[in-house]
């Protein structure tokens, strides 16, 4: 069985890293070959869209501990921001305790909108659309044959009324069709094309736009975790959540286990009653978000669509998670967002280290792999609101951060580690320090 335990991991080489990693997914170590290359040869980039020049390069990490729906899971994880990875990691930990996440996803289906102008009259049409409703279905059925022989197709079809736009009333056709384990774009795209012409003979009127809808709230990913309340002691301190010394230092601190809960609750409270924490609040789910979904090659535009403009569904910006706690006085989360992912099709199948992240998770389903994802992004809010409860969030940050200024002035090979070490203790992390600082050990 698959472990996604593995202590000690951040302190191996890369190869060792590698190594272990299919030890405990159970892989064979080759087949991990595609994320020490990078993935993707510029060839093949060359057949994914124009004017190809090169390649553009990610830190491909793995976020450790997660166990979702009592499986052990490693998620791949390709983001440029120092913390995330190890916040996650950490997070899943604590949730580990508690039994891990539990996550379920509604069925995948997505809706396209067919935006239908200069009816002679529309609420005539309207009725006449849903008279039509059986064939209109059948026919968007018809364009897949594979995606009918995996069990989707087209599902329902609604009519709404737009009564006043800046060129007056029109009426746009939702067609409501399962993906199956696609992302869904391209069949989605397709019906409502094919079904235009039908739609004009009904109505009199003009098809104009025929595009999926990226506020997919048909296809909901849903994630709860409780964390016992002597997890959210920060006995051992020195911890943000988010960086390889919440689990080595020794300093202590005075966060009792419920004053930490209170304070997730606090910051939980504000992003739920203010638009503009609210934005930052989300911004750090999606840093978890968004990480998986690149690392399998999904589109995390459309996700990012998707997510903020379910967050705005009662007419006002919110938090896609909660907080609270149940009886026992544990931390409580929860997090439902659209997840339009799929894992056949598009880049997932072209890109080789995205065929790696899919079967790394051992995900047969773009269910599975949505329910994980969301897993990921309540994970990484908790490690936000944590450090942002407690000590702040640069104290985790500052670690990682330094490597990258001790990068960015020079430092090479182990006096990456030593420039960054210092400036961390000089509580000084700037470039022109570091500079300082990397001259003095040169010299
Ligand atoms: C930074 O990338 C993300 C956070 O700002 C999220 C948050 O504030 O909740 C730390």
């Amino acid at each position: 069985m698959t472990t996604s335990r593995i202590p000690g991991f951040y302190n191996l080489t890369l190869e060792e890293r590698r190594a272990r990693l299919a030890e405990a997914g159970k892989l064979d170590p080759d087949s991990l070959l595609p994320y020490a290359k990078g993935g993707l040869t510029p060839e093949a980039a060359d057949h994914m869209i124009e004017n190809v020049i090169g390649l553009h390069a990610l830190p491909l990490g793995i976020g450790l501990n997660f166990i979702v729906n009592g499986r052990d899971v490693l998620v791949p994880m390709a983001i440029e921001e120092p913390s995330v990875v190890a916040g996650a990691s950490f997070m899943a930990k604590l949730a580990r305790a508690g039994g891990g996440f539990h996550a379920t996803t509604s069925e995948p289906h997505m809706i396209g909108q067919i935006q239908v102008i200069g009816i002679p009259n529309i609420n005539e049409a309207r009725l006449k659309i849903y008279e039509h409703k059986d064939e209109l279905l059948c026919e968007a059925d018809s364009i897949d044959p594979v995606l009918n022989k995996f069990g989707g197709g087209a599902r329902d079809l609604e009519v709404r009324m737009i009564e006043s736009s800046p060129i007056g009333p029109f009426l746009v056709v939702h067609l409501i069709y399962d993906v199956r384990d696609a992302m869904g774009a391209n069949a989605v795209n397709t019906a409502c094309e094919k079904l235009a012409p039908q739609i004009e003979a009904i109505t009199g009127g003009h098809v104009h736009l025929r595009i999926l809808s990226n506020r997919a709230d048909r296809r909901l990913a849903r994630a709860r975790c409780i964390i016992p309340l002597p997890e959210l002691e920060m006995r051992r301190g020195g911890s943000s959540g988010t960086g390889k010394e919440s689990e080595s230092s020794t300093e202590t601190h005075p966060y009792t286990g419920e004053s930490v809960r209170d304070g997730i609750l606090a910051a939980w409270a504000f992003a739920a009653a203010d638009p503009y924490r609210a934005a930052t609040h989300n911004k750090g789910i999606m840093n978890g978000v968004d990480a998986v979904v690149i690392a399998t090659g999904n589109d995390w535009r459309a996700i990012e669509a998707g997510a903020h403009a379910y967050a705005a569904k009662d007419g006002r910006y919110t938090s896609l998670s909660t907080w609270g706690k149940d009886a026992d006085g544990n931390l409580v989360g929860t997090l439902e967002m659209p997840m339009a992912v799929g894992i056949v099709g598009g880049a997932t199948r072209v890109h080789p280290a995205a065929q790696t992240s899919v079967k790394l998770m051992g995900v047969k389903s773009a269910g599975e792999l949505a329910e994980i994802i969301v897993s990921v992004g309540l994970a990484q809010n908790l490690a936000a609101l944590r450090a942002l409860a407690t000590e702040g969030i640069q104290r985790g940050h500052m670690s990682l951060h330094a490597r990258q200024v001790a990068i960015a002035a020079g430092a090479t090979g182990d006096l990456i580690e030593k420039v960054a070490v210092q400036m961390v203790v000089e509580k000084v992390v700037r470039i022109d320090r570091a500079e300082e600082i990397l001259k003095g050990m040169t010299n």
